[in-house]
């Protein structure tokens, strides 16, 4: 063995032996560790409000409903450190992948959402978890469950066999994280998509970086957001984004830290380490999808919406915080389809001889494949038949796509008053958004190297 994966067993073997340990009742990670207080410093789950960047958030817990219908033993050894499943995404009959499922708590509120038809494996490097999540499959009779023993870097499951890959607190542990994105990848079907909660750390105290038992207790082997999404990325997964936080205050640190952490050679408590890694460390949930191959964007139509399209257009827009007021309007509505899913869309609202084009969105594992553009030239072709000369938009996101499709920005009190008076434009939606307009009458300006 070479002196890293030396150092890699030996990181994982202690990681092992503290979830051997902390299932048998012991002390935990990321659980309930009572801090110096005496108070429990439940840093996974329990205040309902904490210090987060850019604010003050209401924690988003675990559906209380759900979890009642849950083996208690599985709650009561949770180590999670977020709510991967809080989310309505992972549907009947899909295959879910929990990495690092302990005693099976995200495993058991995953069968729930993927049901009969559907399939929910847990995988554990700790033989003891494993045991532990089986006996609770057991007690609630689950047969759409199945726990595997295996390690995350190698994982035991077919290539593009999983439409959803979950995790709470575990890659942090990994002593070869680039593997675990590289399985993630692999594992996916394309389409998959990711919903990992994970600890994330920046600048943290070298005493705490460098202690192994800082390490089994989800500290020194957290990394920064940006590194988490630069390794997925890598792995091929795209849109890949954090979609909630929980950033822990010195009182819940020293919760983590357990009263004794690191100190030993250190010469610094746990007290004095939580003040000084306060902010630094955070729960972070990464949401990402592997995309289509080009192959499926190829299959992709774009054609007129139907009266059937309307709650698919309305969920998609939903998702991305786009107006949904679609109904008047359907009829100049275009949708993307794909083998009968409708996978993006646009539309229209025609004023004269002026239109709001509004309404472009691609689902995720769609993206980069040239169906926005698709989308935004067959509605200007239909503009064009319909007599429509200028088109305007608002956009918060899109501004230099539009520019490269000629779109130039504009005051508002510059647009044509009955475009001012859609909807969108009247809305709160779009307040701080940019209006753009693009006459489309106009001819390209002609290349000069290309007659
Ligand atoms: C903090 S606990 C989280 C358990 C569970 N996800 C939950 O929310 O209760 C971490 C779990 O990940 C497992 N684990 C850690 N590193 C792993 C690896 N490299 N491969 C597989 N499992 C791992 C541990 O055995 C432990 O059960």
């Amino acid at each position: 063995m070479t002196e890293r994966e030396l150092r890699e067993r030996d990181i994982k073997d202690a990681v092992k032996s503290r979830y051997a340990k902390a299932i048998q009742g012991s002390s935990s990670c990321c659980g309930r560790s009572v801090s110096q207080e005496g108070t429990q410093a439940d840093s996974c789950h329990a205040p309902a409000i904490v210090e987060q960047k850019g604010g003050m958030v209401k924690i988003a817990g675990y559906d209380q409903g759900e979890l009642s219908r849950l083996p208690a033993d599985a709650l009561q050894n949770s180590f999670g450190c977020g709510t991967p499943l809080a989310f309505a995404g992972v549907g009947p009959g899909q295959t879910v992948l929990d990495i690092g499922s302990g005693a099976g708590i995200d495993c058991f509120i995953a069968a729930e959402k993927v049901g009969p038809t559907g399939k929910v494996i847990g995988l554990d490097m700790t033989p003891e978890m494993i045991e532990r999540a089986r006996q609770n499959a057991k007690v609630v009779g689950l047969a759409n469950v199945e726990f595997r023993v295996g390690e995350a870097e190698k994982m035991p499951v077919e290539d593009t066999s999983v439409d959803w890959v979950i995790s709470n607190c575990v890659i942090n542990l990994s002593p070869d994280k680039p593997a675990v994105f590289g399985e993630i990848g692999r594992i996916l079907r394309p389409g998959g998509r990711i919903s990992i909660s994970d600890i994330v750390a920046q600048d943290l105290p070298e005493a705490v970086r460098q202690s192994r038992d800082a390490w089994t207790r989800c500290l020194a082997g957290a990394i920064s957001e940006e590194t988490y999404v630069r390794g997925l990325e890598k792995a091929g997964l795209r849109d890949v984004r954090v979609t909630s936080r929980i950033v822990y205050d010195a009182s819940q640190l020293k919760g983590l830290f357990g009263g004794f952490c690191c100190g030993a050679g250190a010469g610094q408590d746990a007290a004095a380490l939580a003040d000084a890694a306060a902010g630094n460390i955070w729960s972070a949930r990464f949401e990402g999808v592997k995309p289509q191959p080009t192959s499926a964007a190829a299959e992709v139509t774009v054609e007129a919406a139907k009266k059937g399209d309307r709650s698919a257009i309305e969920s998609l827009l939903t998702e991305e915080g786009l107006p949904t007021d679609v109904a008047s309007h359907l009829g100049d509505f275009l949708v993307a389809r794909h083998h009968g899913r409708v996978v993006g869309c646009v539309g229209m609202e025609i004023r004269g001889a002026d239109a709001l084009f509004r309404s472009l969105a691609v689902i995720p594992d769609y993206r980069e494949a040239g169906i926005g553009r698709r989308l935004y030239d067959a509605l200007v072709e239909n503009a064009l038949r319909k007599g429509v000369q200028k088109a305007y938009l608002l956009t918060a996101t899109i501004v230099s796509l539009a520019e490269s499709w000629g779109f130039q920005r504009l005051a508002r009190d510059e647009v044509p008053e009955a475009i001012r008076d859609t909807a969108q434009f009247r809305g709160e939606c779009c307040v701080s958004a940019v209006a753009m307009w693009k006459d489309l009458t106009a001819q390209p300006s002609k290349c000069c190297s290309c007659s």
